[in-house]
Protein backbone atom coordinates (compact mmCIF):
# COMPACT_ATOMS: atom_id res chain seq x y z
CA UNK A 1 0.00 0.00 0.00
CA UNK A 2 1.33 3.52 -0.48
CA UNK A 3 0.18 5.96 1.62
CA UNK A 4 0.58 9.56 0.78
CA UNK A 5 -1.09 13.01 2.54
CA UNK A 6 -1.16 15.83 -0.03
CA UNK A 7 -2.00 18.73 1.59
CA UNK A 8 -4.33 21.10 -0.95
CA UNK A 9 -3.74 23.87 1.25
CA UNK A 10 -0.02 23.73 0.69
CA UNK A 11 1.23 26.67 -1.90
CA UNK A 12 1.53 25.32 -4.87
CA UNK A 13 5.30 25.16 -5.34
CA UNK A 14 5.26 22.87 -2.17
CA UNK A 15 2.58 20.72 -3.41
CA UNK A 16 3.82 19.79 -7.00
CA UNK A 17 7.45 19.37 -4.95
CA UNK A 18 5.45 16.72 -3.28
CA UNK A 19 3.99 15.46 -6.57
CA UNK A 20 7.19 14.93 -8.21
CA UNK A 21 8.58 13.31 -4.77
CA UNK A 22 5.85 11.01 -5.04
CA UNK A 23 5.47 10.19 -8.64
CA UNK A 24 9.51 9.58 -8.69
CA UNK A 25 9.02 6.99 -5.14
CA UNK A 26 6.27 5.16 -7.03
CA UNK A 27 8.10 4.29 -10.40
CA UNK A 28 11.03 3.29 -8.96
CA UNK A 29 12.32 0.11 -9.75
CA UNK A 30 9.13 -0.27 -11.82
CA UNK A 31 9.60 -0.98 -15.54
CA UNK A 32 6.01 -1.48 -16.92
CA UNK A 33 5.18 1.81 -18.83
CA UNK A 34 1.34 1.51 -18.21
CA UNK A 35 1.87 1.26 -14.37
CA UNK A 36 3.43 3.66 -14.01
CA UNK A 37 1.20 5.99 -16.47
CA UNK A 38 -1.30 4.60 -14.22
CA UNK A 39 -0.19 5.61 -10.54
CA UNK A 40 0.75 9.14 -12.06
CA UNK A 41 -2.90 9.69 -12.71
CA UNK A 42 -4.19 8.87 -9.80
CA UNK A 43 -1.43 10.98 -7.91
CA UNK A 44 -2.48 13.77 -10.08
CA UNK A 45 -5.47 13.17 -9.19
CA UNK A 46 -4.81 12.76 -5.29
CA UNK A 47 -2.96 16.12 -5.07
CA UNK A 48 -4.34 18.71 -7.60
CA UNK A 49 -7.54 20.18 -6.31
CA UNK A 50 -10.25 20.99 -8.27
CA UNK A 51 -10.27 18.57 -11.63
CA UNK A 52 -12.85 16.64 -13.23
CA UNK A 53 -10.38 14.64 -15.82
CA UNK A 54 -6.09 13.91 -15.20
CA UNK A 55 -4.53 11.29 -17.54
CA UNK A 56 -2.26 10.62 -20.18
CA UNK A 57 -2.39 10.21 -24.11
CA UNK A 58 0.52 7.97 -25.57
CA UNK A 59 2.16 9.36 -28.94
CA UNK A 60 2.06 6.50 -31.03
CA UNK A 61 2.56 7.10 -35.14
CA UNK A 62 1.20 10.57 -35.60
CA UNK A 63 -2.22 10.20 -33.15
CA UNK A 64 -2.32 10.44 -29.02
CA UNK A 65 -4.06 7.25 -27.99
CA UNK A 66 -5.96 7.19 -24.87
CA UNK A 67 -3.90 6.15 -21.91
CA UNK A 68 -4.06 5.42 -18.22
CA UNK A 69 -6.59 8.04 -16.53
CA UNK A 70 -8.65 9.28 -14.08
CA UNK A 71 -12.73 10.67 -15.02
CA UNK A 72 -14.72 10.07 -17.49
CA UNK A 73 -14.15 7.94 -20.64
CA UNK A 74 -12.25 9.86 -23.04
CA UNK A 75 -11.89 10.32 -27.19
CA UNK A 76 -9.73 7.56 -27.86
CA UNK A 77 -7.28 8.89 -30.58
CA UNK A 78 -6.45 12.46 -31.91
CA UNK A 79 -4.40 13.64 -34.62
CA UNK A 80 -1.07 15.51 -33.78
CA UNK A 81 -1.69 19.19 -34.21
CA UNK A 82 -5.74 18.61 -33.36
CA UNK A 83 -7.43 19.83 -30.19
CA UNK A 84 -5.32 21.36 -26.78
CA UNK A 85 -3.67 17.36 -26.63
CA UNK A 86 -2.35 17.40 -30.17
CA UNK A 87 -1.51 20.89 -30.17
CA UNK A 88 1.09 20.55 -26.95
CA UNK A 89 2.55 16.85 -28.62
CA UNK A 90 3.27 18.54 -32.36
CA UNK A 91 4.31 21.74 -30.90
CA UNK A 92 6.12 19.72 -27.78
CA UNK A 93 5.33 22.64 -25.35
CA UNK A 94 2.97 23.24 -22.42
CA UNK A 95 -0.40 24.47 -23.96
CA UNK A 96 -2.37 26.65 -20.78
CA UNK A 97 -5.99 27.20 -22.02
CA UNK A 98 -8.23 29.45 -19.97
CA UNK A 99 -11.38 28.85 -21.22
CA UNK A 100 -11.27 25.74 -23.84
CA UNK A 101 -14.38 27.22 -25.41
CA UNK A 102 -12.38 29.67 -27.08
CA UNK A 103 -9.72 27.37 -28.41
CA UNK A 104 -9.78 26.53 -31.80
CA UNK A 105 -10.46 22.89 -32.19
CA UNK A 106 -10.90 22.53 -28.71
CA UNK A 107 -12.24 18.41 -28.65
CA UNK A 108 -14.98 18.24 -26.09
CA UNK A 109 -14.25 14.75 -24.13
CA UNK A 110 -16.22 16.29 -20.88
CA UNK A 111 -18.89 18.83 -21.34
CA UNK A 112 -18.16 20.08 -17.10
CA UNK A 113 -14.53 20.91 -18.59
CA UNK A 114 -13.89 24.73 -18.82
CA UNK A 115 -10.24 24.86 -18.71
CA UNK A 116 -7.38 22.52 -19.28
CA UNK A 117 -3.54 22.21 -19.23
CA UNK A 118 -1.46 19.65 -21.23
CA UNK A 119 2.37 19.31 -20.92
CA UNK A 120 4.45 17.10 -23.31
CA UNK A 121 6.62 13.81 -22.10
CA UNK A 122 9.56 14.16 -24.08
CA UNK A 123 12.36 11.89 -24.04
CA UNK A 124 15.72 12.07 -26.44
CA UNK A 125 14.24 15.02 -28.32
CA UNK A 126 10.49 12.85 -28.82
CA UNK A 127 6.73 13.52 -27.64
CA UNK A 128 6.57 10.37 -25.68
CA UNK A 129 2.97 10.89 -24.48
CA UNK A 130 1.23 14.12 -23.31
CA UNK A 131 -0.31 14.33 -19.41
CA UNK A 132 -3.72 15.84 -19.66
CA UNK A 133 -5.44 17.66 -16.98
CA UNK A 134 -8.89 18.86 -17.39
CA UNK A 135 -10.86 21.76 -14.86
CA UNK A 136 -14.82 22.76 -14.21
CA UNK A 137 -13.36 25.85 -13.20
CA UNK A 138 -12.87 28.55 -15.76
CA UNK A 139 -8.95 29.53 -15.48
CA UNK A 140 -8.09 26.78 -12.81
CA UNK A 141 -4.14 26.89 -14.02
CA UNK A 142 -1.38 29.11 -13.73
CA UNK A 143 1.92 29.02 -14.41
CA UNK A 144 2.98 27.23 -11.21
CA UNK A 145 0.39 24.75 -11.75
CA UNK A 146 2.38 24.39 -15.46
CA UNK A 147 6.29 24.53 -14.21
CA UNK A 148 4.55 21.52 -11.40
CA UNK A 149 3.32 19.36 -13.86
CA UNK A 150 6.41 19.57 -16.49
CA UNK A 151 8.28 18.51 -13.26
CA UNK A 152 5.87 15.74 -13.28
CA UNK A 153 6.98 15.00 -17.00
CA UNK A 154 10.49 14.83 -16.20
CA UNK A 155 9.50 11.83 -13.81
CA UNK A 156 7.20 9.89 -16.24
CA UNK A 157 9.64 10.67 -19.21
CA UNK A 158 11.93 8.17 -17.29
CA UNK A 159 9.11 5.67 -16.35
CA UNK A 160 7.12 5.24 -19.47
N1 LIG B 1 -9.82 18.38 -24.56
C1 LIG B 1 -8.75 17.61 -25.13
C2 LIG B 1 -9.17 16.20 -25.42
C3 LIG B 1 -8.89 15.24 -24.33
S1 LIG B 1 -10.00 15.33 -23.06
O1 LIG B 1 -9.99 16.66 -22.46
C4 LIG B 1 -9.73 14.17 -21.92
C5 LIG B 1 -8.24 18.29 -26.38
O2 LIG B 1 -8.81 19.27 -26.85
O3 LIG B 1 -7.24 17.83 -26.91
Amino acid sequence: MYQFAPDPDQPKPQLYESLARAAAAIVDGEPDPVANMANMAALVWQFVPRLNWAGFYRAIDDELVLGPFIGKPACIRIPFGSGVCGTAAALGTSQRVADVHAFPGHIACDAESRSELVVPVVRDGKVLAVIDLDSPEPARFDEEDAYGIERLALVAATAI
